[in-house]
């Protein structure tokens, strides 16, 4: 087993956020930057999780559920004092802690993989993950001595106009070899700008004690990048699109404007897929081959079968099975399964129900709580009147049935297989197989009615 564990950071209140929400719970890619982090400690190899919280903890705690132990800090006194609070969890711990920030959501495990990895081949007691960047504002500096060795690292408001200048920063990623790094933890002092016990400080501390510490670089600057104003929050979440984006479109969708197409990394999209601009793809939601969805379609755990054409469609928890049409201006609910072959036109909405193979809902129409079979067809304007205000009722339309114009299918009702429906009908009984049903006022015509009318 390896004997590396995660410490995640994540009690700060976040104050440049300017948010009630504690910052880790801000969404990046539809999920909160707490959660790519403790993806990415899952996929670095870490056989233990341990998260610090304190500001809003009941919410992390929450969210985090049981896949993470959980350290309270109970006053934010700085990032030194956080890893501290991970030290009764970890009685007797010999091994590597790999120190995280919950708000840095564009890591990746195998980035931190190779990080641990290049730690241990340099023997050193801590190594610090380091960048060279043009944009280091906001950031600790890594101060290097003659030999360049890393000597320590400064925080910006501490840092001297000549440090500022430097372009190396802290990541604010570390391996460092447990016991030793509490027991530096413990010496730590708050004599600094900000008044906090910094993390960083501990890299000061070991060089006194003579132990080895090391700095290694990164090459994918984003990775790193940590989140401290909703403006950055805005930076991550466009990184993190195109990441997706790239990555769907290397394995064979086309993905029309990549600058109005919002896809979760969740997401699946089968090859020749054409994505057209201004969609959403949330949650499961899963595509197959030569589909064609958008423009304008949201979908949240959609599943959708080859060659299915969505426009203007909104659906969520339902499926749409192969080479359907539907669109424009359509809802599909939660429970729906809209079989092979489906045609749906413009302004419908289908709620729990099954439509079968080759059926047709061109305009206008209500489905709910409904079992509609193959080769229906139903006429502009239907309902089926699932709701007395009190309970819901399942409507039944079999294979073959013409519901004409303008119908209301008041349930529970059973439309037979082959049967029509008369155009206008309110449908309160059965109809059997092959038969009409007519639930209407039959029509009088008053001969010079009209006539009269003008005249009187
Ligand atoms: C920190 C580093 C800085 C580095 C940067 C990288 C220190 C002193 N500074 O600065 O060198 O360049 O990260 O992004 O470590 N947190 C707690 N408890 C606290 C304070 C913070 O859990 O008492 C958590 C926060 O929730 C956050 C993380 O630690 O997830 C970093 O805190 P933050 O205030 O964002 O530090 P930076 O100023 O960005
Ligand atoms: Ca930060």
């Amino acid at each position: 087993m390896s004997d590396l564990i995660a410490i995640i950071l994540a009690a700060g209140k976040g104050t440049r956020m300017k948010s009630k929400m504690p910052k880790v719970l801000h969404k990046v890619g539809g999920k909160p930057m707490v959660e790519h982090v403790l993806k990415a400690a899952e996929d670095s190899g870490a056989r233990e999780k341990i998260v610090v919280v304190g500001f809003g903890s009941e919410q992390v705690v929450e969210f985090i559920g049981n896949r993470a132990k959980i350290a309270l800090q109970e006053e934010q006194l700085g990032t030194g004092h956080a890893v501290l609070q991970a030290e009764k969890l970890l009685p007797d711990f010999v091994g590597t802690a790999l120190i995280l920030c919950g708000d840095t959501p564009l890591l990746e495990g195998h980035e931190l993989k190779s990080f641990y990895e290049m730690h241990k081949e340099s023997g050193a007691a801590a190594s610090v993950l380091t960048d060279c960047t043009d944009s280091p504002a906001g950031y600790g500096r890594i101060l290097r001595d003659a030999d360049n060795n890393v000597s320590g690292i400064v925080e910006e408001k501490d840092a001297s106009a000549e440090q500022k200048a430097i372009r190396e920063i802290n990541t604010g990623i570390y391996c460092v070899e447990s016991p030793l790094l509490f027991e530096v933890l413990h010496t730590l002092s708050c004599n600094n700008a900000q008044g906090e016990y910094y993390l960083t400080d501990i890299l000061l501390k070991l060089r006194e004690k003579h132990q080895k510490i090391c700095g290694i670089a990164t090459e994918d600057f984003p990775m790193i990048m940590g989140i401290n104003s909703r403006k950055q929050l805005a930076i991550a979440e466009s990184i993190m699109r195109n990441r997706i984006l790239d990555k769907l479109m290397d394995n064979g969708v086309t993905i029309m404007d990549p600058a109005s197409t919002f896809i979760e990394a969740s997401v699946e999209i089968g090859r020749d897929t054409i994505i057209y601009p201004f969609t959403w793809l949330e949650g499961q939601t899963k595509i197959g081959e030569d589909a064609i969805i958008g423009p304008n379609v949201r979908l949240e755990n959609v599943e959708v079968g080859n060659a299915t054409h969505l426009q203007f469609l909104y659906g969520h928890d339902c499926k749409v099975e192969k080479q359907v049409t539907a669109g424009p201006y359509v809802h599909l609910r939660p429970d729906t399964v809209i079989k092979d072959n489906v045609k749906i036109g413009n302004f419908v909405e289908v709620k729990n129900s099954t439509v079968g193979v080759g059926s047709k809902l061109p305009h206008l129409t209500y489905i709910g709580d409904s079992d509609i079979g193959n080769s229906v067809n139903m006429g502009c304007g239907c309902i089926t009147v699932n709701y007395n205000g009190k309970k819901k009722y399942r409507t039944t339309i079999e294979d073959n049935a013409f519901v004409g114009c303008n119908s209301n299918l008041v349930a529970p009702v059973n439309i037979g297989k082959g049967s029509y429906v008369g155009a206008g009908s309110t449908i309160t009984k059965d109809v059997p197989a092959d038969a009409l049903g007519v639930g209407r006022i039959r029509q009088i015509n008053i001969k010079n009615w009209a006539e009269k009318y003008r005249n009187s």
